[in-house]
């Protein structure tokens, strides 16, 4: 027997409840924000993430599903939604549209991790992306929407942690600051971190090996070594959150594990369950677009993983909205009463009502029965006696009440119903 592959997870139509409750609240913050839908391939030029995510990040050196098409192309599935939407924004000239372009998405997301509890190889995230602004107003509201669309969900166990890793001017005096502070550790610190060191300096701060924890709380802060310009952005940021009320922790070891972001890093984590479960999280990247052959374009983003939202959800025993039943099961007996049942289902139907028609040759019984499992409000009996009257039974599944009535009257009684 095939199983779903090692890290992927089938969403049953028992879940589905929680996805089209997070759908539904995504897009009514995405309407109240003014963004607009976007989708994008699954799967992209490899390069197009070497080059945005970064070739010192874990995502592009040991989690990126890559391969070579029939016609030797280098592909990759995508491991993030950012940088599509830019090679979408400069592709179709968006650069040219009122600026800020505000995007939204919904994506799976591929990465070849260790398999956990909200961690998986293939998940879904909701994200957003503003492209085309520098001003740390955006920054705010960016935030600001994240946290409402959180806090729509009835979500309320949550802290939203900041930070500034300054941009190309500034950064690259914090790194030497930090390679001096680290190379005496060395000896000390996990494989990977020794590696860090020379590769990525910064990754060094989110390690998340005990032995490594010490190191990282006293190292150099980013936020110490901010330029003029990263300074003025990081404290007008700040006086918004304030202004807007918005409570937030500074967290100096917040660096994300995407190489792109400039300025300000923000995430959204559980308040138990630890850096490893972020429900969501993103920042600036205001160098991305140019990275990729555009003019230099300023922008902020920020996603969120999907299967945590229901893990959160459901831990918080926040309950959802279920899913619309069908109103009317169709049940028959014999053959003259299978092609009465087929044609006044699809009266009904025609007239916006849904109905499950019982298709076989289960006994009344057992028909009824899966009228009551599948949640149908009512049943439909169509058997000899109704076919001979010219009439069905229409048997309301709640209250076991029974009328025999005229199957043009059906149409008329339900639509009232639904
Ligand atoms: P990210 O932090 O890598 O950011 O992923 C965003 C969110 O996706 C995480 O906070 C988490 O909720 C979820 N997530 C990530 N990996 C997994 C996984 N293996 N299994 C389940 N959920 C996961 C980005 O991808 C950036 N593109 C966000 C962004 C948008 N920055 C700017 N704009």
């Amino acid at each position: 027997m095939f199983k779903a592959p090692r890290g992927t997870v089938d969403i049953l139509p028992g879940e589905q409840a929680y996805w089209r409750y997070i759908e539904e609240k995504a897009e009514t913050v995405c309407r109240l924000y003014g963004y607009q839908r976007v989708d994008t391939p699954a799967f992209e030029d490899a390069g197009l993430f070497t080059r945005s995510v970064g070739e010192g990040t874990d995502i592009v050196n040991k989690e990126m599903y890559i391969f070579k098409d029939r016609s030797d192309n280098e592909l990759a599935l995508r491991p993030e939604g950012t940088a599509s939407v830019c090679r979408a924004y400069l592709e179709h000239g968006m650069d040219n549209l009122p600026q800020p372009v505000k995007l939204y998405y919904f994506a799976d997301i591929f990465r070849y991790e260790r398999p956990q509890a909200g961690r998986y190889r293939q998940h879904h995230q909701f994200g957003c992306e503003a492209i085309g602004e520098a001003s740390p107003m955006l920054d705010a509201e960016v935030i600001q929407m994240a946290l409402e669309f959180f806090k729509s969900l009835g979500m309320t166990q949550f802290t939203l942690q900041l930070n500034s890793i300054g941009c190309k001017q500034c950064r690259p005096d914090y790194l030497q600051k930090l390679k001096e502070y680290y190379a005496p550790l060395a000896p000390g610190l996990c494989d990977d971190c020794r590696a860090r060191i020379v590769k990525n300096p910064l990754r060094l701060l989110d390690c998340k090996k005990p032995g490594c924890q010490a190191a990282a709380e006293a190292a150099p802060k980013s936020s110490e070594y901010l330029c003029e310009d990263c300074r003025d952005h990081f404290d007008a940021l700040k006086t918004y959150m304030e202004a807007l009320k918005i409570e937030y922790s500074i967290n100096h070891r917040l660096v994300r594990g995407l190489d792109y972001y400039t300025k300000t890093v923000f995430e959204v984590q559980p308040l138990e369950g630890g850096s490893q479960s972020a429900l969501g999280g993103g920042g600036r990247y205001d160098d991305l677009i140019g990275e990729l052959g555009g003019k230099p374009t300023p922008a902020i983003g920020f996603a969120t993983g999907l299967e945590r939202i229901v893990l959160n959800l459901k831990d918080q025993g926040i309950e959802v909205p279920e899913q619309k039943k069908p109103a009317v099961f169709m049940a028959c007996m014999g053959n003259s009463a299978k092609i009465v049942a087929l044609k006044t289902a699809s009266d009904l139907r025609e007239a916006g009502i849904s109905v499950i028609v019982a298709a076989g040759d289960r006994s009344l019984k057992a028909q009824l029965r899966q009228a009551n499992s599948v949640g149908a409000t009512y049943a439909v009996i169509i058997g000899d006696d109704e076919i001979k009257e010219g009439m069905v039974t229409l048997r309301n599944m709640v209250t076991s009440d029974q009328q025999v009535v005229d199957p043009e009257e059906l149409k008329r009684i339900l639509g009232t119903q639904e």
